[in-house]
């Protein structure tokens, strides 16, 4: 798959990493110990001795004891994509509720690779500051800390939660429809939504600009109010920990009356795109929420005008738009209408409860 490379290097880009050399291996199945092959490790050894990167970064998640031993061959850190995405989210990350959910998640990544791997994490914001101690005690200690921590990050994003939830019954009960813009990371989700309501949203292109849902109201006309958010891009294979973590600025996505799944017309991997959302959106249980498709980046692509798709019901199903040049945002607003009536006319799907077992961590 050469998009997962392109993908992994627009990642390690995005974690402020200068890429200098790219190399792919084939192979039916990992090595339990090193997760490549022989020859390849060799051939990794010989770039590091040539280049002498900082680091070695792996496009997949490998196990800690593969990182161990890669780490020991190639004698320097070893980043995976999960340890990837969560230095991005660690950099990024500005609000109270986001820096939580950050430090959650790197605590259970922690949690699994005990390792003498402290000094990156301490660098890092939400780092836990352990001492490179070492032997087993040290390790026994480290896992003690971690859970306190963990548990204690919990207690704290609970508050969160429960004053989201006051703020969801408000506006149920002034029958405000909630409209959540989903999508792969970089669709364009959040220059969508200032568009939309004109807010100063971080837009960038980097992966993961935006970490934290952010809400505001918006009339779609004089009298038809909705509430709309943007939230955390999705990408394949969302580390679990991470979608753990963030529970609570997912947790909004799974509240809304519809969501506008936003898609970059313009890429290539579109399709395996939209599979990959859909996937995360079942894993939180969202996957019956109504969905309208935003064609995005229509000025990227010859001969797209900005249209709305119906279905023979007269549903309207997916628009085409550019967020960036402010097209069909007008057909866009009347779609939203639209579809809510007839969401409405069916009765406004309204979760009383959230099932958590899948967010649970280990
Ligand atoms: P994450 O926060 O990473 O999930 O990204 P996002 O989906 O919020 O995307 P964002 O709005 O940050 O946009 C990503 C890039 O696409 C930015 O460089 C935007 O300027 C660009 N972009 C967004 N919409 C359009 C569009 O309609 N046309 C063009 N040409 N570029 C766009």
């Amino acid at each position: 798959f050469t998009e997962d490379v392109e993908e992994s290097v627009a990642l390690a880009e995005s974690a402020g990493f200068n890429v200098v050399q790219v190399l792919t291996a084939n192979r039916d199945k990992p090595d339990s110990t090193l997760f490549i092959g022989k020859g390849k490790a060799e051939e990794i050894n010989s770039v590091c001795t040539a280049l002498n990167p900082q680091v070695v970064i792996f496009g997949h998640n490998i196990t800690p004891v593969q990182e161990r031993n890669l780490d020991k061959l190639f004698q320097r850190r070893i980043i995976d994509r999960t340890q990837l995405i969560l230095d991005i989210f660690a950099q990024r990350v500005t609000t109270n509720e986001g820096i939580l959910q950050v430090e959650l998640a790197q605590q259970s990544h922690l949690a699994t690779r005990l390792v003498r791997r402290w000094t990156h994490l301490e660098r890092q914001r939400g780092g836990i500051g352990l001492r490179s101690g070492s032997g087993e005690k040290q390790i026994e200690l480290d896992k003690r800390a971690i859970s306190d921590k963990v548990a204690i990050l919990k207690k704290r994003l609970a508050v969160i939660v429960k004053q989201r939830e006051t703020q969801r019954k408000s506006r149920l009960r002034n029958n405000i429809a909630t409209v959540s813009i989903v999508g792969y990371t970089n669709a364009g989700k959040s220059t969508l939504f200032n568009s939309l309501t004109k807010a100063k949203v971080y837009a960038e292109d980097r992966l993961f600009a935006t970490l934290q849902t952010t809400s505001r109201h918006l009339f779609l006309s004089e009298n038809h109010e909705i509430v709309l958010s943007d939230t955390v891009g999705f990408i394949r294979n969302l580390p679990h920990q991470l979608v753990a973590a963030f529970r609570a600025t997912l947790e909004e996505t799974v509240y809304a009356n519809l969501l506008l799944h936003v898609v970059d017309v313009a890429s290539t991997t579109k399709d395996r795109q939209i599979e990959d959302v859909n996937e995360v959106l079942s894993e939180i249980k969202a996957e019956t929420i109504p969905q309208l498709v935003i064609y995005n980046k229509i000025d990227l692509v010859e001969n797209i005008t900005p249209r709305i798709v119906y279905d023979q019901m007269g549903e309207p199903q997916a628009v085409y738009i550019s967020a960036e040049k402010m097209q069909g945002l007008d057909l866009l607003r009347q779609a939203i209408k639209e579809k809510l009536e007839l969401i409405t006319a069916r009765g406004l799907i309204v979760r009383q409860e959230l099932h958590y077992e899948p967010w649970k961590l280990k």
